[in-house]
């Protein structure tokens, strides 16, 4: 493990860079005042909501809520993490990252990509020097594989053999070890070890950053050749697969499964990794959607036919990881199965891990292709424009949800309805209370023909099946809904520098409304530490209960334009010092019905009277 690089060098990294120039590399940006827009790279829009403060070298979009420092630009727009980000910096700027622990485990992973960048150069070289290589190029070419796009995606050729990589790349103990843990060579029982990868097609897949984390290796020959699990001719799929034992073959050639993965190695994660996205950011500039489908094969051909944004999962389901790393590119997700019924069941898991990800402003979409094919045969039969004509006309998410639902019933009867919002129960209380579950919510109150109030009661009820565990669905939050407390800790978290403009917060403290006390506590801070961001707000470990609740208030949307904020802000502030003055005069006013006031409350209530006076 690397050790913890100390915060103190962070902050210095980003005292260093630029994130105007940092992010104006990427999105064309245009002064605007003191600060910089542009389109939001992280959200679909037509009008510039996206604004980068050289002053506070922090970036906001007012659309979507996006924001944050160098760092996290990086993670957000390079898909990097943390630590990926921070080197891309320290790189930039020239800085060696200091690490807290004595024994540097960066430098470990740093031979690892290196052999792994050596084995994929070794493994494109013999694709066109090998003796055998002909064979490999004259499968690749059998399968319309381009010239061009093989360089694109680096596909490489492993020789037959036990130990071709070894030789090439091996020598002494500690480059055994390196080859082991990078997964390219396998233990022997009896000592030493052989390469995991022999005569194959070889597929390098690169993380967000470009690095070879490891390979795929495809057998030249048909869908279920030499693989002892294939038996009935039909293709394995994704979950078997992963069960599959490794076997040492008697013969060196490449007996085994038809695709053959990198294990898990410390750089090669197959649950969070997809395979062309890299490729795919690097094809398109502003990368709007992202394709989903299932095989290495599906993205090259896809690509080399002009539909570049597209990735594919490692031969596993789509994971959580997978979606909140694509959504953290792009907003808009299509999946494409096969029309088959496995395709479907895969289609339905993907859902599933989709609805803790799922909301507003992210939307999944479904294809199905015919039976029978693939998104690499198809796009050979239809072209580019066939493809996305079936792009076009992918099923939404609630679409496929309900209708999912819907066919596991009879539709026709009461008892069928009953059941449908029994089965969407569980589904439903996975998505993250808002618009979208709302409007779930809504649907389902459609299909089975009830008020969504009554839906709601339904739901809430409990279920024998459920007990308990169904969450109060709740509102759309709407910014213009919100009490005037909650405006303004929304305010604040999206510019806490209004706190300063705030005065005395210590004047609200007899306000009697939900929330008072968090809205002081934020102010107090905001005030002691005007540089922090709303990033930095959020990690504040704070032992007040309702903090824990500003992260969900921090993702709302504004329906407010950026230059009108300070003026809400300060509008709320004062709605709030009029309900306060209210307040205190109806207390004072009751009060004084019941006994004498003292001068100090009487003196009060002079003030408080004319306050509301001016106020009106
Ligand atoms: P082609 O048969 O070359 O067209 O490949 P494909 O990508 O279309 O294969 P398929 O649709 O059969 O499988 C989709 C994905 O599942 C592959 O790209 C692999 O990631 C994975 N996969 C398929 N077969 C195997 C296998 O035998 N072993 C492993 N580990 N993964 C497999
Ligand atoms: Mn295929």
């Amino acid at each position: 493990m690397a050790g913890r690089i100390p915060q103190q060098f962070i902050d210095e990294l980003l005292a260093r860079v630029d994130l105007v120039e940092l992010i104006n590399a990427r999105v064309n940006l245009r002064k605007a005042g003191r600060e910089y827009s542009a389109c939001c790279p992280f959200h679909d829009e037509k009008t510039p909501s996206f604004s980068v403060s050289p002053h506070k070298q922090f970036y906001h979009c007012f659309g979507c809520g996006a924001h944050g420092n160098a760092i996290g630009f990086l993670m957000a727009y390079d898909n990097l993490n943390f630590v990926e980000a921070v080197e891309d910096l320290a790189a930039r700027s020239g800085l060696p990252i200091p690490r807290e622990m004595t024994e540097s485990a960066g430098d470990s992973h740093q031979a690892l990509y290196t052999v792994l960048q050596q084995a994929a150069d070794y493994f494109k070289r013999q694709l066109r020097s090998h003796p055998r290589a002909p064979q490999a190029v004259a499968y690749l070419k059998g399968r319309g594989v381009s010239g061009e796009i093989a360089a694109r995606f680096d596909i490489g050729y492993a020789p037959p053999g036990w130990d071709n990589l070894i030789q090439e790349l091996g020598g002494g103990k500690t480059q055994e070890a390196l080859l082991l843990e990078a997964g390219l060579a396998i233990r022997k029982e009896g000592g030493g070890c052989y390469d995991r990868f022999r005569e194959r097609i070889m597929f390098p897949i690169r993380d967000g950053r470009g690095r070879v984390i490891g390979f795929g290796g495809r057998v030249m020959g048909g869908d279920a050749q030499g693989s002892a699990n294939a038996a009935g001719g039909t293709t394995p799929r994704t979950e078997e697969v992963e069960q599959r034992r490794e076997r040492l073959p008697t013969t060196p050639g490449a007996a085994g499964p038809k695709y053959l993965n990198s294990p898990e190695t410390p750089v090669f994660h197959k649950g969070s990794e997809l395979y062309g996205l890299y490729q795919a950011r690097q094809a398109v500039r502003n990368l709007e959607r992202l394709l989903v489908v299932e095989g290495y094969m599906d993205v090259v051909a896809l690509a080399q036919f002009d539909v570049p944004y597209v990735v594919a999962t490692l031969g596993t389901a789509t994971t959580r990881e997978h979606l909140e790393r694509l959504f953290r590119s792009v907003s808009d997700i299509v999946f494409c199965f096969d029309g088959d019924r496995a395709g479907r069941a895969a289609a339905w898991r993907a859902l599933e891990n989709a609805l803790p990800v799922i909301r507003e402003g992210r939307q999944i979409r479904y294809m199905f292709l015919p039976e029978g094919e693939d998104p690499d045969t198809i796009i050979r039969k239809e072209g580019r424009a066939g493809f996305e004509a079936r792009i076009a006309k992918a099923v939404t998410f609630s679409d496929f949800f309900f209708e999912g639902l819907a066919a596991q019933v009879d539709m026709g009867s009461v008892d069928g309805q009953a059941q449908l919002v029994e089965l969407a129960r569980p589904y439903l209380s996975k998505i993250t209370a808002g618009v979208l579950r709302y409007m779930m919510m809504a649907r389902l109150a459609e299909i089975v023909r009830m008020t969504p109030d009554r839906l709601e009661v339904l739901l809430e009820g409990g279920s024998p099946r459920q007990g308990q565990s169904a969450r109060k669905p709740s509102r759309p939050a709407a910014y213009k809904a919100l009490t005037p407390v909650r405006k303004a800790i929304i305010l604040l978290l999206n510019r806490p520098d209004l706190a300063a403009q705030a005065g005395d917060p210590g004047r609200f403290a007899t306000l009697e409304a939900p929330g008072v006390g968090l809205l002081i506590e934020l102010l107090d801070l905001l005030q002691e530490k005007p540089h922090l961001n709303c990033a930095a707000i959020l990690a504040q470990q704070r032992d007040s209960a309702d903090w824990h609740h500003l992260g969900k208030l921090a993702q709302l949307p504004l329906e407010i334009p950026a230059d009108g904020l300070e003026r809400e802000f300060l509008d709320v502030l004062r709605h709030l010092e009029k309900m306060s003055n209210e307040q205190t005069l109806d207390a004072l006013l009751a009060k004084s019905g019941r006994q004498t006031l003292t001068e100090q409350e009487k003196a009060e209530l002079q003030q408080r009277l004319k306050l509301k006076q001016g106020s009106n």
